[in-house]
């Protein structure tokens, strides 16, 4: 985790687009944990109460737009909190991105105190997010909201 940090401490303070480094975020952490299998960024859509997709590694996916409130993704852009789905069917409030995808994991990105984005992984197996994976992605989207 700590050489994993520093890989990713080094693309957050390299002089590229803010869109570059979260792409090339996005595609460090799909690299090397072998059970994220999505990972994206989704930012609250200017004014309106919606997400809209960025960078993101993995399959096409059909939600570019997510209303607040609805699926993982909406539902923490309303709370604010981290949400760990270790059974997505076990979901009534889900938006299904692939039929792969058997777990899921969204943090939300603060800046200025506002819920302003999240960082989204889907996995392929089903209950793999550690209390390591919450702490890595919650120290992430600190750093990332420096950037932002
Ligand atoms: N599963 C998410 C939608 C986004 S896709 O996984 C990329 C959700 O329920 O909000």
């Amino acid at each position: 985790m700590v050489e994993l940090k520093k890989r990713l401490s080094v693309i957050l303070e390299s002089p590229q687009d803010t869109n570059t480094k979260l792409l090339k975020i996005c595609q460090v952490l799909d690299k090397e944990i072998d059970y994220y299998n999505w990972t994206g960024f989704y930012f609250k859509n200017g004014d309106k109460d919606e997400l809209v997709l960025g960078p993101y590694v993995g399959a096409v996916t059909d939600h570019v737009i997510i209303p607040f409130g609805k699926g993982i993704c909406g539902q923490v852009a309303v709370s604010g909190e981290t949400f760990v789905v270790p059974d997505v069917n076990a979901q009534d409030n889900y938006l299904s991105c692939s039929i792969d995808t058997k777990a899921e994991i969204v943090v939300p990105i603060f800046k200025n105190g506002e819920n302003i984005g999240q960082i989204d992984i889907d996995s392929h197996k089903i209950d793999p997010f550690t209390k390591e994976d919450e702490e890595l992605l919650n120290w992430l989207c600190e750093e990332v909201a420096k950037i932002l």
